[in-house]
């Protein structure tokens, strides 16, 4: 292993710093002295930092020098054969591995619990996507992981599919059987895309469910912005041995920016040589956390937080226990109206509620205290807000009947309709509470009655619903005239 404790392009922008080099390039607030009220508010030596590509600070279009050094110090502590700096978010290395494996008629494998990046990724190239429905836990309303079995007919009734996509884990922690999903998938000739946003972890813990490099698989989309503490929007797209990096590097520029931000990258670089250095101690203790919690949350009464004991060998694999995912349908308050007496009550502002679950993220920056008052205040909404719990909808994922591709139906000609009128038509768009971001419709499925209540109970409730043109939400767009 070479040495961890470098940080390539810290260095090199340190070394900047002190060169003081008269700029004459953008961006124009010229180390913040172009706009003293911007550099009052983020800090002076965050601006001065802020700058464009030159040839000692190299060029993430094409990574030759510092950048490159600092991608080859991050594949090797992930376990990877190369490593890319991604800025335009998990979003950007979703959709560079996909348009980087199937092309246009191409088909893909995936479950349709996927971020809403994944299909906006099959708008983009054309590939058609053949969903592997999850199976549900019908008590706590939340899709599972891929069962073998499933991925086993499915590569068999599709043996042409160029590409599987595995998310792993999902966002309440669930993990497949990726080891078995990758062998199956490399016997049929298939490349193993996993999305691994929220994974970073599983590289750096100890007793943490298999990454997708250990697992074989040949890329995943890694955020490091989530577990791996770097700053928002800085992302990490993994190659295994089989992946022409190269051309990875092609798709990546077809949509990335040539301005790459050096905030953005040096926090990866700092975050990979902290993660590399300090992993293990990091997520004991974050586990550490999750798990008194947990035991703290579930001995409050009509809360569910969940953990390995919903391990099924199967569709439940594994368990990620850093994810304190709790569901509150047995207090008759939807996830989302738990989420927002948290923040509106109680000041305390989690990942996500939807209809049945909450996710509260427990990290390194976490103390005692602020567990503690999680844990209080959620009792004490137990205490103050149960009600009777008869009329809850708990189901969190509805099987799509597909009609056509994504791409086709978000490009054909299309009509504006009120959401009450477009039962059996089918939606040109996308429609997902965000977050988890998991689409409720996509660009070419059938709109039944099932899923306009959802959209209706969902809007009742709270949730922040996206992705139609029209922004409340009363009207959808479907395909004229089908
Ligand atoms: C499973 C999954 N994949 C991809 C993404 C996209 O990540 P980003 O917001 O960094 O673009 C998310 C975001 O939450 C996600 O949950």
């Amino acid at each position: 292993m070479s040495d961890q404790t470098r940080a390539p392009l810290l260095d090199a922008l340190e070394w900047m710093r002190r060169e003081r080099l008269v700029p004459f390039d953008v961006p124009g607030h010229k180390r913040g002295k172009g706009n003293p009220q911007l550099t009052e508010f983020l800090g002076e030596s965050c601006l001065s930092v802020d700058v464009n590509s030159m040839k000692p600070l190299d060029n993430l279009c094409h990574p030759v020098g510092v950048i490159r050094e600092a991608e080859e110090l991050t594949a090797e502590a992930f376990g990877a054969a190369h490593a890319f700096f991604m800025v335009g978010g998990t979003t950007s290395a979703v959709q560079a591995m996909i348009l980087a494996s199937v092309k246009s008629g191409d088909e893909i494998i995936l479950p349709r619990n996927v971020h809403q990046s994944v299909i906006n990724a099959l708008v983009l190239c054309g590939a058609v996507p053949v969903y592997l429905n999850p199976q549900t836990d019908s008590q706590l309303g939340i899709a599972l992981g891929m069962s073998v079995e499933d991925v086993r007919q499915t590569i068999a009734q599709h043996p042409g599919a160029k590409a599987i996509l595995v998310n792993n884990p999902t966002y309440y922690g669930i993990c497949s059987d990726l080891r078995r999903i990758t062998q199956l998938a490399h016997q049929g000739g298939l490349r193993v895309l996993v999305d691994e946003a929220h994974g970073t972890h599983f590289y750096f813990g100890r007793d943490m469910p298999v990454s997708a490099m250990a697992a074989g698989a040949d890329m995943a989309a890694v955020s490091m912005h989530k577990s791996g503490g770097s700053l928002t929007q800085s992302s990490l797209l993994l190659c295994g041995e089989r992946v022409n990096a190269h051309y990875v590097l092609q798709i990546i520029n077809l949509t990335q920016t040539t301005s790459g931000s050096y905030l953005l990258l040096s926090s990866l670089d700092i975050s990979r040589r902290n993660l590399a250095l300090r992993g293990e101690e990091i997520f004991d203790k974050v586990q550490r956390f999750a798990r008194y919690a947990r035991d703290e949350i579930n001995a409050i009464g009509d809360y569910y937080a969940y953990s390995k004991e919903l391990i099924n060998g199967d569709s439940v694999f594994d368990f990620d226990t850093t994810k304190l995912s709790v569901n509150t349908l047995r207090l008759g308050l939807a996830g989302i109206e738990v989420y927002d007496l948290l923040r509106d009550e109680y000041g305390i502002q989690i990942e996500f509620g939807d209809l049945g679950n909450i996710l509260a993220y427990i990290s390194v920056g976490d103390k005692n205290k602020n567990i503690e008052r999680l844990i209080s205040a959620l009792g004490e909404i137990r205490r103050l807000y149960k009600r009777d719990n008869r009329d809850m909808l708990a189901s969190e994922y509805i099987s799509p009947t597909v009609m056509r591709s994504p791409q086709a139906a978000f490009y054909a000609e299309k009509e504006s309709l009120p959401l009450a009128e477009c039962e059996g038509r089918i939606c040109s768009e996308f429609v997902m509470c965000y977050p988890p971001g998991i689409p409720v419709l996509a660009p070419g499925e059938l709109i039944t009655t099932e899923i306009v209540s959802y959209i209706q109970y969902a809007k009742e409730k709270g949730c922040v619903l996206t992705g139609p043109e029209n922004m409340e939400i009363r009207r959808l767009n479907v395909l004229k005239g089908e």
